[in-house]
């Protein structure tokens, strides 16, 4: 069963001044170690942080909170299986959240999937109730 959704655009442009202007201060402020790691082993920083900011306003989207109620952009970390499939672990506000959305009975399951193309970076996030075993 479903029970949420969420989706985002990014401008990567957006990010780029972003950073530009605040540097780590963002980054430290949104991003975990995982992403940040990531991001300096990138050839495009910016467009890897856009990607991963959409993904963490899908979630919360699909969290039903937005970034309120206690769920903060450093609650939701992107990462990628070896394969390159991207997934999302949940912490703090944001863990506390999703416990409250899944039924009894029922284990929570996110699944994302991330896109970019020249200056945009989206997200789609869907969260499934699956029956315990
Ligand atoms: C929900 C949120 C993540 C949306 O992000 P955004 O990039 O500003 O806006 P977007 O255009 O991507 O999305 C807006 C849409 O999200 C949807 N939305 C708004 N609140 C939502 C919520 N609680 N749950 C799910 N979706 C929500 C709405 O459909 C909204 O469009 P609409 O108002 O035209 O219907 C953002 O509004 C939010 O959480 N803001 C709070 C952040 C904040 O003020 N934090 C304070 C600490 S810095």
């Amino acid at each position: 069963m479903i029970i949420g959704i969420g989706t985002d655009l990014v401008d990567i442009r957006r990010i780029e001044r972003t950073l530009e202007r605040f540097g780590d201060r963002f980054t430290d402020r949104v991003f975990n170690q995982t992403e940040r790691a990531r991001a300096a082993r990138s050839p495009n920083p910016a467009a890897l942080y856009a990607q991963r900011f959409s993904a963490k306003e899908a979630c919360a989207k699909a969290l039903g909170t937005g970034f309120r109620r206690g769920v903060f952009w450093g609650d939701i970390g992107v990462d990628n299986l070896p394969s390159g499939k991207p997934f999302l672990t949940l912490s703090g506000g944001a863990k506390r959240r999703l416990e409250e959305l899944t039924p009894p009975g029922t284990t929570a399951q996110i699944d994302i999937s991330l896109t970019d193309e020249s200056f945009f970076a989206q997200a789609m996030v869907v969260i499934l109730a699956v029956p315990k075993p």
